[in-house]
């Protein structure tokens, strides 16, 4: 089946629909239902994956963090080859106890939350576009953000496991604490980066999976970086598409960890 086939018959049917009827009331409508159409990639959903790798790989090595690199090495993604769902599913049951589910659409925060304190990780499968190798410019995610931004962390059990206890404590929230958990989770897991003696390291899968983003971070003299204090007001644009106003960081990822059971506890419990 082709990209366009996939694509169309995804976004366009059924699954929708169903999204649209059900939005926010119920996780299960949201999820590919089993038994689903397989995904198919394109010969030129290949090359882009290729193309990405390739251009990738070398960089993230230099500049992002060492938890990411371990999960990286371990994931070995091969520059012609998209692993399926279930592939990334199996490797990451192994190493930490997640998997991963197929998604066709973007998942409301409270139904995102409770699959995250599931350690199961909503992925959209459809892969971006030639012309957008770069910068992804799509609001929604594509499969390259899910399995190269996300999937090393995922993977790495002490990281993953601040993401789901994120998700244990986001749930039943109140729609304003959901807007500013919905910021924090944006300032740290999608842009976070790390800054201590040894300099500055990315692990936000909204930077490494793009290269505009990533050469940003290592070549802009004058971006914006605030300390991570998630009782202040944080700036997160929560637009995936376009670059962060503010950049938000820890001194290392055993301080984040210290800071999503202890703060974000905190801050829900007590607004
Ligand atoms: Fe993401």
């Amino acid at each position: 089946m082709s990209r366009e086939l996939s694509t169309v018959s995804l976004r366009e049917s059924r699954y929708k629909k169903l999204f649209m009827k059900n939005i926010c009331t119920k996780l299960k409508p949201i999820l590919s239902p089993k038994g689903s159409l397989p995904f198919y990639y394109s010969k030129e959903d290949l090359a882009v994956w290729k193309i990405l790798l390739t251009q990738q790989l070398p960089l993230v090595r230099a500049v992002a963090c060492p938890e990411y690199i371990e999960g990286l090495e371990k994931l070995n993604f091969l520059p012609d080859h998209i692993p399926s769902i279930d592939e990334m599913s199996k490797k990451l049951m192994q190493l930490s106890g997640w998997s991963l589910e197929p998604v066709d659409i973007l998942v409301p925060s409270q139904a995102f939350f409770e699959m995250l304190a599931q350690k199961r990780y909503p992925t959209i499968r459809i892969i971006r576009r030639k012309e957008e190798i770069n910068f992804y410019t799509n609001e929604a995610p594509d499969v390259f953000h899910e399995y190269f931004g996300h999937g090393p962390m995922l993977a790495h059990e002490k990281y993953s496991e601040c993401m789901r206890l994120f998700g244990e404590y986001a749930q039943n929230c109140t729609d304003e604490i959901l807007t500013k958990l919905n910021k924090i989770f944006w300032a740290t897991f999608e842009f976070g980066l790390v800054k201590n003696n040894s300099g500055i390291k990315i692990y936000g899968a909204g930077i490494l999976p793009s290269h505009q983003e990533t050469m940003k971070i290592v070549n802009d003299n004058n971006l914006n970086l605030q300390k991570l204090d998630i009782s202040t007001n944080l700036a997160s644009s929560l637009q995936g598409n376009i670059s962060q106003p503010i950049y938000y960081y820890v001194e290392s990822l055993d301080c984040l960890h210290n800071i999503i059971r202890n703060d974000l506890y905190h801050l829900i419990k007590h607004g």
